[in-house]
């Protein structure tokens, strides 16, 4: 199973990919966790140029949707290992959310795996902003506003769950594993 995790900087996706492994694991599932970008070479090119002072010019923004893309179609291969879960800290439903224009976007990640389930962890852009103490200029309110209602409008096209991300972190790991536990045959009542 294929799940990914989306939403803005700070909604807690590293915290609960962390947090619902252990359950999983506790539970007895094999799991697997990745991060995009990913550490292969075109991974480490991604973050290079996320660095760059101009890295929000449309120029940079299409080589990165470029590269993005290529990255993922690197780990293709893993993301059928149908003998492990995959928590995905991240997806092409990310370069949809955050990069333009959408329809070239969708060329370039034709072949991209889609999720079994994709939890969007929903929070308030101010949080945002709080949690990551505003460390990214690029990634100002009125952008993160843009991208979070790109990401409510994109998760209808799959299997998804909509996760409060603006509660306490244990509150956001239960609500997590209330939405997971059906897909995996574990009683949702189960669940603190
Ligand atoms: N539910 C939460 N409430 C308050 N702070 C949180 C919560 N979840 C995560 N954090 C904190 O917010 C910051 C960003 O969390 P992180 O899991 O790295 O988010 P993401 O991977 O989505 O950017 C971290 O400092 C983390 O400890
Ligand atoms: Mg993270």
């Amino acid at each position: 199973m294929y799940i990914v995790f989306e939403g803005i900087d700070g909604a807690g996706k590293s915290t609960q990919i962390q947090m619902l492994k252990e359950w999983l694991e506790a539970n007895g599932f094999r799991v697997e966790t990745l991060v995009e970008p990913t550490d292969s070479e075109v991974g480490k090119l991604i973050r290079r140029i996320l660095q760059r002072h101009d890295a929000q010019t449309d120029s940079v923004q299409k080589t990165l949707g470029l590269l993005f893309a290529a990255d993922r179609m690197l780990i293709m291969d893993k993301l059928n290992d149908e003998s492990k879960i995959i928590l995905s800290d991240r997806s092409f439903i990310s370069s949809l959310a955050y990069q333009e224009p959408a329809e070239w976007i969708e060329v370039l990640n034709r072949y991209a795996k889609k999720p079994d389930l994709l939890l969007l962890l929903d929070l308030d852009v101010k949080k945002s902003v709080a949690r990551t103490s505003g460390e990214d200029t690029f990634e100002n309110e009125e952008f993160l506003t843009k991208v979070k209602a790109n990401y409510l409008d994109l998760v209808e096209k799959y299997e998804h769950q909509i996760i409060d991300a603006n509660n306490g972190v244990n509150k956001v790991s239960s609500d997590i594993k209330k939405a997971v536990a059906p897909y995996l045959g574990i009683c949702p009542d189960c669940i603190r």
